[in-house]
C-alpha cells in the first residue's frame, strides 16, 4: 500500500495524479460523438501540468487506447454529476475532492448560489493558478477550501461561509476509494449533520472488501503511455458501513443509479464490452439521495 495516514500530494503525484488523469479523460471526451463532458478547461490543465504521459494521451487519436477508454466512462460520470447539480437547483453546492472539476465555471447555477470546492492544498493551488492565467470567470459564487478530507473539513467548510440551514447539493465523485473506511464513515456523519432537509447527495462508492484486485486488474493499461493511475496502490477497500443503508436509516431517500443503462438510454453512449468488474462499478456504485426528514 503506497498510502499512509496524512499523506499529501501535488497534481502529478499519488492521488493528485488521479485528478489530472480524469481531467485528461474529460479533455478526450470532446472527441467522442456525442461528447458528454463539455469541459473546455480540461485540456489546458493537462498542458499546464506538464506530465508527459497525459500530455501525450490527450493528443492521441487512437480510440482503442486506455486514455480513450477512460474518456468513455468518465464522460458518462461527468454528465451524471452535471445533471445532478442542475436538477438539484440548491442554493449551495459542495464538491468534496473537487480536483480539477470546473463545474463552478461550466454549469448554469441558480442566482446567488455558492459552490464550495474541497481538496488538498497543492491541488487547489495548481487549479487556481491555471484558471487565473486563463482569466476564467466562475458562473456563480465559488469558494475553494484547502483541507484534507480525513481531517476536520466540516469546520473548514463552516469557516468558509457554508450555511447548514440551507439545502445543499453534495457531490462525491471519484473520492471514496481514496479514503480509509473510518474516514469515509466519519465523512458521512459530518455531511449528514450539515445537511438541511431538502439536501441532495450524488456519490460514487468504492470497492467492497475483496473487490479491489479484480477492479485494478480490469483497468486497461497501455504500455507505451502508462496513463492509468495505479489504483491498487491508491485505493482502500477496508470495511466501512453500508452508506446507502446508513443514510436510509437517517431520513434520506436513496436511489441506486445504473450508469450503463443511463449512458445507453439517456446519453447516447452505450458502454459496450466493459470488463465485468468495471461493468459492476458503473451499474452498482452510484447513487443519489435526498434528505426528506
Ligand atoms: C480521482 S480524483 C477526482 C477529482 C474530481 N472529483 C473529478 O472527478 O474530476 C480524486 C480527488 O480526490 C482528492 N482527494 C482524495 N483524498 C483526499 C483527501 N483525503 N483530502 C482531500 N482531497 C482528497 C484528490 O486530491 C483528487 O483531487
Amino acid at each position: 500500500m503506497a498510502r499512509s495516514a496524512g499523506d499529501d500530494w501535488d497534481i502529478v503525484t499519488s492521488v493528485g495524479y488521479t485528478a489530472l488523469a480524469v481531467c485528461a479523460a474529460r479533455a478526450l471526451d470532446a472527441a467522442l460523438d456525442p461528447p458528454l463532458a463539455n469541459d473546455e478547461f480540461a485540456a489546458g490543465f493537462v498542458a499546464a501540468a506538464g506530465e508527459p504521459n497525459l500530455a501525450a494521451a490527450v493528443t492521441n487519436t487512437d480510440l482503442s487506447s486506455a486514455a480513450a477508454f477512460n474518456a468513455q466512462w468518465v464522460g458518462v460520470r461527468t454528465r451524471f454529476f452535471d445533471d445532478f447539480f442542475t436538477d438539484a437547483g440548491a442554493p449551495q453546492a459542495v464538491i468534496l475532492a473537487a480536483g480539477l472539476d470546473c463545474r463552478a465555471y461550466r454549469l448554469a447555477w441558480p442566482a446567488g448560489s455558492t459552490v464550495f470546492e474541497v481538496d488538498q492544498p497543492r491541488v487547489i493551488e495548481f487549479k487556481h493558478r491555471v484558471l487565473e492565467q486563463r482569466g476564467a470567470v466562475p458562473t456563480t459564487g465559488r469558494v475553494a477550501i484547502a483541507v484534507d478530507l480525513r481531517e476536520d473539513w466540516a469546520a473548514a467548510l463552516s469557516a468558509a461561509g457554508f450555511d447548514p440551514g440551507q439545502p445543499t447539493a453534495w457531490a462525491l465523485e471519484g473520492l471514496l476509494p481514496y479514503l480509509p473506511g473510518a474516514a469515509q464513515d466519519a465523512l458521512f456523519e459530518k455531511l449528514h449533520e450539515l445537511s438541511a432537509i431538502g439536501s441532495h447527495i450524488a456519490a460514487e462508492l468504492g470497492p467492497d472488501p475483496g473487490e479491489l484486485k479484480e477492479w485494478a486488474d480490469s483497468f486497461p493499461t497501455i504500455d507505451q503511455l502508462s496513463t492509468q493511475p495505479p489504483i491498487a496502490e491508491l485505493w482502500y477497500d477496508d470495511p466501512r458501513v453500508d452508506t446507502k443503508d446508513w443514510l436510509g436509516q437517517r431520513g434520506w431517500s436513496v436511489t441506486g443509479v445504473d450508469l450503463v443503462a443511463k449512458a445507453a438510454n439517456d446519453y447516447g453512449r452505450p458502454l459496450e464490452g466493459l470488463p465485468p468488474a468495471f461493468d459492476r462499478l458503473m451499474r452498482a456504485k452510484f447513487f443519489t439521495a435526498t434528505r426528506t426528514h
